[in-house]
């Protein structure tokens, strides 16, 4: 069967692919989205990235025999779920093997911003250093600072453990209510993102997320506090924190997601107080090809006429 790759995969998932007499045309990373779709319209199953807007429009597009879209990500707020249910196309993520590289570079963008790390580096490379100073660059403690999480699923989980061990208090807010297993205080809304001294975002992007957080949101915060946001773009209004980055309404924020990836807002990229990375997430060599063995165990068994283990909708 023909199985369609949106982009070329790390590690070597897809040779099971080919050893068990599929066809896998992986396309070239500099394709054009209608190379992508024209390909996927012949697949019987298409490796999608995050990146890839499947709408449903673009959907009805597909061939009537695709079976399986998986998406290689836990995320799959780019693909229109209900409308692939309808025409009876499973759609696959890969939850779990993404927490803690995700978790990681959470941390990772909280101790770049307490620390005002990419400033320090700054003023070293471009010969500012003039020797050790009792002021020099002062940033912020971990410990002892509330730690916000928003959205408290398997990454939020992932992170509070790992605040714990900076010595920080961990405090959540969920849509879906207190999670009885877990030891830390679970607030509204508004009493975390007021009594945050680091926000942390890890909700899915949804209509009820897309810009959460935006102005007045920011105006509530600590004037020394800082919001990351390794989740998805949209649920900050980038200008909106751009604009109180730049005011110094709050002291710094730490994105590895834009609201319109690639493009990074240019007010946003002007703040010396934000630390900005391209989406690398999930993105050590253990996690991506741990997605990609997920993403083609979804697609052995949606061709085999099993429901994949890891889809996200029922076809039935
Ligand atoms: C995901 O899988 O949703 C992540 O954003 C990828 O890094």
């Amino acid at each position: 069967m023909k199985i369609v790759v949106s982009r070329p995969l790390p590690g070597n998932a897809l040779d099971r692919l080919t050893g068990i007499g599929h066809d896998v045309k992986v396309m070239h990373p500099d394709r054009s989205n209608e190379e992508f779709l024209k390909a996927a319209a012949q697949a019987d199953a298409i490796v999608s990235m995050l990146s890839d807007q499947l709408k449903a429009e673009t959907i009805a597009r597909l061939g009537s025999k695709l079976k399986i879209i998986a998406n290689y990500a836990v995320g799959y707020n780019n693909i229109d779920v209900d409308e692939c249910s309808r025409r009876k196309i499973y759609v696959a993520n890969t939850p779990d093997v993404l927490t803690d590289a995700t978790a990681d570079t959470t941390m990772l963008l909280v101790l770049m911003c307490m620390r005002r790390a990419i400033e320090s580096v700054a003023l070293l490379r471009d010969g500012r250093f003039h020797g050790w100073r009792p002021d020099l660059l002062l940033g912020l403690d971990l410990k002892g600072k509330n730690l916000g999480i928003l959205g408290m699923g398997r990454i939020g989980e992932a992170v509070a453990r790992r605040a714990e061990a900076f010595g920080m208090n961990v405090l959540y807010h969920t849509r879906s209510g207190v999670k009885k297993h877990l030891p830390y205080p679970h607030v509204s809304f508004e009493t975390l993102v007021k009594e945050s001294d680091v926000l942390s975002l890890h909700c899915p992007l949804t209509s009820e997320t897309r810009h959460l957080i935006g102005k007045k949101e920011l105006a509530m915060m600590k004037k020394t506090a800082v919001i990351i946001n390794t989740a998805r773009g949209p649920v900050i209004n980038e200008l909106e924190l751009a604009q109180a980055l730049a005011a110094n309404k709050i002291f710094y924020a730490g994105c590895d997601v834009f609201e319109e990836e690639p493009i990074v807002n240019p007010e946003l990229l002007k703040c010396r107080n934000a630390v900005l990375l391209p989406h690398i997430g999930s993105g050590t060599v253990e996690t991506r090809n741990e997605m990609a063995e997920m993403t083609v165990n979804s697609i052995i068994q949606a061709l085999d006429g099993q429901k994949p283990e890891f889809a996200v909708n029922r076809i039935d």
